[in-house]
């Protein structure tokens, strides 16, 4: 073996680069945190061939003085902390002060710069470390050319132009989503990608991640204590078949945490189906001594000392704000103190009108044709009857039924009769005064095909899913009940049906659980079984489809595993069951109180799939499709 000696500074920089600067998009981040660590308001970023050829970024922060530009490209030379006290309160992105002595061993780097109140510019070149006056109006441009230049080896790791720049460009809008208050610009091969002047967190986020994304997100600001959350977070129908629009901030640094990812998972898990993914930009805010930075060179990876307090609050904070459905948001007081508003409305009211646009008519065209029969059967099951409580909503607060098929003429109040030409719209007139404040999904017109709800409130016409929309309302019921001992109701006639010898073992074993949930089942032969109670929340629901279904789930894992984790799941498949069918005929009062236990009810605006239960079509939607006014 070789004698032992040290390595030299340049050999031991580009050891250190192999963790610091794995591909130009590593510089990028590097070069533009000092740049906000340097109180910069305005930062321009030029990159050639996906930033292989060329980085440059210009600030216009505090600047270096000439006799520290030397130092700055040494190794473990810092201006942002000092001692272990500053370490474990740091408020800065860098800390390490590695980064351009570690660029500037793997790549051609020159470093121009003018501290405030100098009388020019020096430049410092990182070959051979050489000063040289220079010209420059204010603050620092840091020059990176030909990347791993000198070592071969890594070079032949980077990938397309296209994929370099591509996470170059993802860099960017980290930085850029963290630091609304910076003017930024970003130019590829001198064409310029990104032109993004100081703005407010909410236009900052819409031109990086598209007014879509705010127009169907939630704004959020909750805090407890020395914890805060704040940003947006897309609903359901906004989701993503892959991660890629899902933002983290913690103290201003993008990370990528198991702890804060799982919590934001968990907190769309009732809403969201598994295999897809919401978008977030959300910022956590806490005092820096509660969470260590340097657990990895590129700081991506935090730790934090308070983790399950941490989990906590984040859950908490986006569920509660996930869980306002759009109908109560409407009906609360816009001048009341809200935590949660929708975002688009905070940003841009037009963005909300265009998100409740409904595709085109067409989508609606593909319901099934009523059939004679289906609608004559359903009379006798009606909402009602699947609610269990026969409520009469107050007398004033419906409408007169509203003949569809009936001659206008017929029901028209004769005051509000036309003088002539274009008829009025005669359902308006029966309508409560304040249809807005006490209803923000109005009152049913009528029933459509047997699977839509239209209600009229009073920006126009609701469309409701009826099925999707009940079957949420009844999901959340029972997990509410569910969460004390459900109130049972014995049936007259016990339900008796058939079952497979693997259903059977799953009854029996599966009794307790069944037992918890509201069900009395027991064996009435040797592949039947007898249902003599069930959940009062699903007492008209077909018994044996429903208990069929569940067995089914039951039989593929144990009662311990069922109880606990998949509960939630149980109760879906419950209330998808449970919940009235399409072909159902409803009552104008049946539908209006669907409509107001949808008002009353957290996630209402979408069913346990996450697919809408609700659309809105204003007036104005309307008057466009039929140009009026044109
Ligand atoms: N754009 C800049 N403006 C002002 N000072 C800078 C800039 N970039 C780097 N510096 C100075 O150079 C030092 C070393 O930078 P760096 O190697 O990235 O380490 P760190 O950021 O961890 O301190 C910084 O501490 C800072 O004082
Ligand atoms: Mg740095």
């Amino acid at each position: 073996m070789p004698s032992i000696h040290l390595l030299s500074d340049l050999l031991i920089n580009q050891i250190a680069a192999g963790e610091v600067v794995e591909r130009p998009a590593s510089v990028l981040k590097e070069v533009l945190e000092n740049a906000v660590d340097a109180g910069s308001r305005a930062i321009d970023v030029q990159l050639e061939q996906g930033g292989v050829r060329r980085i440059r970024v210009a600030d216009d922060g505090c600047g270096i003085a000439k006799d520290e530009l030397a130092l700055a490209l040494e190794r473990h030379a810092t201006s942002k902390i000092a001692n272990l006290d500053d370490l474990e309160r740091v408020g800065t992105m860098g800390f390490r002060g590695e980064a351009l002595a570690a660029i500037a061993a793997v790549a051609r780097t020159t470093l121009t710069s003018r501290a405030e109140g100098s009388a020019h510019a020096w430049r410092i070149d990182g070959s051979d470390r050489s000063v040289a006056p220079a010209a420059l109006g204010a603050g620092t441009v840091v020059d990176v050319a030909d990347l791993y230049y000198n070592t071969p080896a890594r070079r032949k790791f980077l990938k397309s132009e296209g994929t370099e720049y591509a996470h170059c460009d993802e860099m960017f809008r980290r930085v850029a989503l963290a630091r609304p208050d910076i003017g930024l610009q970003l130019a590829h091969n001198g064409r310029v990608v990104h032109r993004l002047p100081a703005a407010d967190h909410a236009r900052r986020v819409a031109a990086l991640m598209g007014d879509d994304f705010l127009a169907q997100a939630r704004a959020l600001d909750a805090d407890a204590g020395p914890l805060r959350l704040s940003g947006f977070a897309s609903l359901p129908a906004y989701s993503r078949a892959s991660r890629d629009a899902q933002y983290f901030f913690v103290n201003g640094r993008f990370v990528r945490d198991k702890l804060l990812t799982h919590a934001v998972r968990q907190a769309y898990t009732d809403i969201l189906h598994g295999n897809r993914h919401p978008a977030y930009v959300l910022f956590l805010e806490l005092d820096p001594a509660g969470v260590d930075v340097n657990v990895h060179p590129a700081k991506i990876e935090v730790r934090f000392r308070e983790a399950r307090a941490i989990h906590q609050f984040v859950f908490h904070a986006l569920t509660r704000t996930l869980a306002e459905s759009g109908a109560s948001l409407a009906a609360r007081d816009e001048a009341e103190a809200v935590t949660t508003t929708t975002a688009s409305a905070a940003y841009a009211p037009e963005a909300r009108t265009q998100d409740e646009r409904p595709r085109p008519f067409g989508g609606y065209g593909n319901a099934p044709p009523v059939q004679g029969r289906l609608a004559m059967e359903s009379a006798s099951r009606s909402y009602f009857d699947f609610v269990g409580t026969a409520r009469e909503p107050a007398p004033t607060a419906i409408p007169a039924p509203m003949p569809m098929a009936a001659g206008a003429q017929d029901f028209r109040p004769t005051a509000f009769a036309p003088a002539a030409g274009r008829p009025t719209t005669p359902v308006a007139t029966a309508l409560p005064q304040h249809a807005d404040d006490s209803a923000p999904l109005g009152y049913a017109l009528g029933q459509l095909h047997g699977i839509y709800i239209l209600a009229q409130n009073a920006k126009g016409l609701v469309l409701v899913d009826m099925h999707a929309a009940h079957e949420r309302i009844l999901y959340e019921k029972l997990k509410t009940v569910l969460d004390g001992t459900p109130s049972v109701q014995r049936l007259l006639i016990p339900a008796v049906f058939s079952v497979s010898a693997k259903d059977m073992a799953a009854a029996e074993e599966c009794a307790e659980v069944l037992a918890g949930m509201g069900f009395e089942i027991a064996p009435a032969g040797p592949q039947e079984l007898a249902v003599r109670a069930v959940p009062v929340l699903l007492a008209n629901a077909p018994v044996a489809e429903l208990l069929r279904k569940l067995l089914e789930e039951l039989r593929e894992y144990p009662a311990s595993e069922v109880v606990t984790a998949r509960r939630n799941e149980l109760l879906a498949t419950m209330a998808c069951h449970g919940a009235v069918r399409a072909h159902r005929s409803l009552t104008i009062p049946e539908m209006n109180a669907l409509l107001r236990d949808m008002e009353a009810t957290e996630r209402a605006d979408q069913c346990n799939h996450g697919r809408p239960t609700w659309n809105q079509l204003t007036m104005s939607d309307l008057d466009r499709f039929f140009m009026r006014g044109q």
